[in-house]
């Protein structure tokens, strides 16, 4: 499962992280979620380049691994960590089955469920994020809002990035975004649609007693900038949110 596209957008991938959206939205409903993580330990899925691996050590927790199955996104990871050492960990794994000898406080994982093209594939990414939590732990992330199809949408362009789908969605069709980065690069990923219904049932088989839909949040700073008014309207992005009780 989880093929390694990203090999081949690596340095794209990690410049469309300073599209304006990441921040305002993307970034702002991740840490609202994430909580207070000061000394917390914490596991990164999908971690990439390690955008966020790196901010949340910033943010004080206590540690942090990072693991993605793209060998190219983990070797910018570890480029930027050896350049400026801040104690963060990668490792080049798929996440679908990753075993962990020690339990984590937090999981977070920004873009990992949208890779699921099966409820079996979700459900064994939401698994392995109930077993790597110690109990109480929170599993954290922002991904595709799978219930907001495109087609019902205005255009994303101004934000930096297009979304298309089929008009009517079935389990397993692809959601491609294509993204234009600052500079004019653009790239394309594919994630993929599974329903509403699919998500819920994967986390309460993994043994998640509450996980719900979250945001996504716009920065307050932002909140007189009608820049926003469409991406707020139509959500194509969201968050999430689950607790190990
Ligand atoms: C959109 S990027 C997000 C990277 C990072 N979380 C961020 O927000 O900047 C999605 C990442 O998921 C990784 N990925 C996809 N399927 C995976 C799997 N089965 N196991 C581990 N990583 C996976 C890709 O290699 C890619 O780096």
């Amino acid at each position: 499962m989880g093929d390694k596209e990203y090999d081949d957008i690596a340095g794209a991938y990690k410049d469309s992280k300073q599209l304006s959206f990441r921040k305002y939205i993307e970034e702002y409903t991740l840490f609202r979620l994430l909580g207070d993580i000061r000394g917390k330990s914490v596991l990164d899925l999908a971690c990439g380049e390690g955008f966020y691996t790196r901010k949340i050590k910033q943010a004080g927790a206590r540690s942090i691994l990072g693991v993605d199955i793209s060998s190219e996104m983990i070797a910018l990871a570890r480029k930027q960590e050896e350049k400026r050492p801040i104690g963060c960990n990668f490792l080049v794994h798929d996440v679908s089955n990753l075993a962990l000898d020690e339990k984590k406080d937090v999981v977070s994982a920004a873009y990992l469920l949208n890779y699921a093209k099966t409820a079996s594939e979700l459900l064994q990414f939401c698994e392995v994020a109930f077993d790597s939590l110690t109990s109480g732990g929170i599993f954290v992330g922002f991904n595709d809002n799978i219930a907001a199809n495109p087609n019902f949408a205005p255009s994303f362009r101004k934000y930096g990035f297009e979304k298309s789908a089929s008009k009517v969605q079935k389990e397993g069709d692809v959601i491609r975004y294509t993204i234009t980065n600052g500079n004019g690069t653009a790239f394309s990923i594919n994630n993929f649609y599974l329903k509403p219904e699919t998500y819920s049932w994967a986390f309460k088989t993994a043994g998640f007693s509450n996980f719900s839909w979250e945001g996504p949040f716009l920065n307050p700073n932002q909140k007189e900038n009608s820049f926003w008014d469409t991406f707020m309207e139509y959500a194509p992005l969201i968050g999430f949110k689950a607790t190990k009780k």
